[in-house]
């Protein structure tokens, strides 16, 4: 269980490590191998997926990792490229997207971005889920 933490921006909160640390996105890319999705502390204290692409770069969205379904945290299963939740069988794709239930809806996205000190910020996700075209759900 993670705790948020606030950075005075309700729209806007700095990933933190599982020890509670900030990120530094420089360190974080350096130290992690493309394809890596690894979990953070963001938004509402939720545990998210940061992901590197495979061309190494930071992708700018993270992922909640909490399942529509009934809130357990879904792996990413490296294997089957998906997300798969092993709590009721769901699966998500690398991006997030439902694609078998019981889960209703795809997982929440964040914007991923860089603050003054370097380090990677997680925000509010208003526009349209591009993976959808509609709506975000988790407004
Ligand atoms: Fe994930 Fe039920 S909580 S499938």
């Amino acid at each position: 269980f993670f705790f948020p933490v606030s950075s005075g921006n309700p729209d806007e909160t700095v990933a933190r490590d599982i020890e509670g640390n900030e990120i530094k996105k420089e360190d974080f890319i350096k130290t992690r191998k493309p394809g890596t999705r690894e979990l953070v502390q963001g938004p509402k204290g939720d545990p998210h997926y940061l992901i590197i692409s495979e061309d190494g770069e930071l992708r700018p969205y993270s992922l909640d990792a909490v399942c529509t379904h009934l809130g357990c945290v879904v792996p990413w299963e490296a294997g089957e490229n998906q997300f798969i939740c092993h709590c009721h069988g769901s699966h998500y794709d690398s991006t997030g997207k439902v694609v078998r239930g019981p889960a209703p809806l795809s997982l929440a996205l964040a914007h991923v971005d860089v603050n003054e000190n370097g380090n990677i910020v997680l925000k509010t996700w208003k526009e349209k889920d591009f993976r959808t075209d509609s709506d975000p759900w988790w407004k």
